[in-house]
């Protein structure tokens, strides 16, 4: 039998709250919501888990241009710390980590939380699925149990449309079924389930699920973009290939039942991504109710098209190769968001295909690692 591939390091060991009147519920006590914090909590700063992340930091930009006050945690297993801006308090550590998040939740009064914190590669999630379940799920779950006895009232998580798997439609509406195909979108269906069931349970506590689509670009004023280790993301590799950072590009697969036979996927900006997040987030804080609401462009692009557009845009060459098709690739997932942008009041600005890349690109080429 094959070894599971080593994962990265796994949060701290949990140290259970058991402060008398915490409302940390012990494993067997019904789930507590504490009205009382709530009230104080309402109004207060921002968690954000994962802000040192790519998503994550474009939206702690994002809420500072809104004026709310931040706090973030990261472990760093895959954000940089420089990806924060200065003056914003950081606590490296994990969001599962009950007692540091407590401790976080309290000093800083925060009253909303945006979760990012997880692990994003889908075929990674394939050969190391208890990686996935253990950051996405079981953090998670840990997250919204202290942030429920601490009384806050609005949470903002990072879903994904891999949570559809193959759809019977396209582009996919909210309420279409939720079938993932892969661990990745298992791990994250878990938590919006985890969410669903809590605030059936606790009136005051309130959440959007935000599914995003294919996430991609950089801050149009080069304060943050990508820098992935080992990129797998179409777009990031595209710039490395054409950086010459690597030799080439693999498109997987080219027998899809799609016009050029490549996947079709719906490319979002990340700043747009960030702004929808910050409208969410006022949403709940104004009273509105828990959703779930899909965050894409509405325009499906092809792998091929994507690739001509930053050979086009950045201007070099590069070998692009066709190889076989990877595990848990559905043919085609476009987004239909129209409940987002009318409940939100949202517009993606920056999301058509050339802008986007021509901002990946001015990132990219500026932070070669
Ligand atoms: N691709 C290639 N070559 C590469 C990299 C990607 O051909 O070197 C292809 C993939 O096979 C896929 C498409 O480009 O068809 C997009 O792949 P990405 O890895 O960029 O993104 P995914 O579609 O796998 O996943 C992303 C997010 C998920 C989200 C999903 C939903 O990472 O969180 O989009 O659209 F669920």
């Amino acid at each position: 039998m094959a070894a599971l591939p080593s994962s990265a390091a796994p949060c701290p060991p949990e140290r259970r709250i058991m402060r008398s009147g915490s409302g940390s519920s012990p494993n067997c006590a019904p789930l507590k919501c504490n009205k009382r914090k709530v009230i104080r909590a309402m109004g207060g700063s921002v968690l954000v888990t994962g802000g040192a992340g790519y998503i994550g930091s474009h939206t702690v930009l994002a809420l500072r241009h809104a004026g709310y006050s931040v706090v973030v945690i990261d472990d760093l297993s895959t954000g940089a710390r420089d990806a924060v801006p200065d003056g914003v308090p950081f606590v490296e550590g994990c969001a599962g980590d009950g007692r540091l998040v407590a401790e976080i939740l309290r000093r800083h009064r925060v009253g909303s939380v945006i979760h990012f914190a997880g692990s994003i590669v889908v075929p990674e999630s394939v050969a190391d699925p208890l990686k996935y379940y253990r950051n996405n799920t079981c953090v998670s779950r840990k997250l919204v149990e202290i942030c429920v006895a601490e009384g806050i009232s609005a949470f903002v998580f990072s879903s994904t449309a891999a949570i559809y798997g193959i759809p019977d439609q396209v582009p996919i509406l909210e309420s279409a079924e939720t079938r993932p195909i892969t661990p990745y979108g298992r791990s994250k269906l878990m938590t919006e389930w985890i969410l669903r069931d809590t605030a059936a349970a606790c009136e005051a506590f309130r959440y959007a699920a935000l599914r995003y689509f294919n996430v991609a670009g950089a801050d149009p004023q080069g304060r943050s973009g990508q820098r992935t280790a080992r990129p797998t993301h179409l777009i990031e590799v595209a710039c490395h290939a054409a950086l010459g950072l690597r030799d080439g590009l693999d498109i997987f697969g080219e027998d899809y039942d799609t016009p050029d036979g490549t996947c079709i996927r719906d490319y979002i900006h990340v700043s747009d991504l960030a702004e929808a997040h910050v409208l969410a987030l006022r949403d709940l804080n104004d009273g509105g109710t828990s959703a779930a609401l899909n965050l894409g462009n509405q325009r499906g692009h092809s792998v091929r098209e994507v690739v001509a557009a930053v050979g086009r845009i950045s201007g070099r060459n590069f070998l692009v190769r066709v190889a076989p098709r990877r595990a848990g690739d559905p043919a085609e997932l476009v987004a239909d968001s129209t409940l987002a942008r009318k409940r939100l009041d949202w517009q993606p600005a920056r999301s058509d295909l050339d802008t986007l890349v021509a901002d990946a690109w001015r990132w990219h080429s500026a932070h070669r690692p």
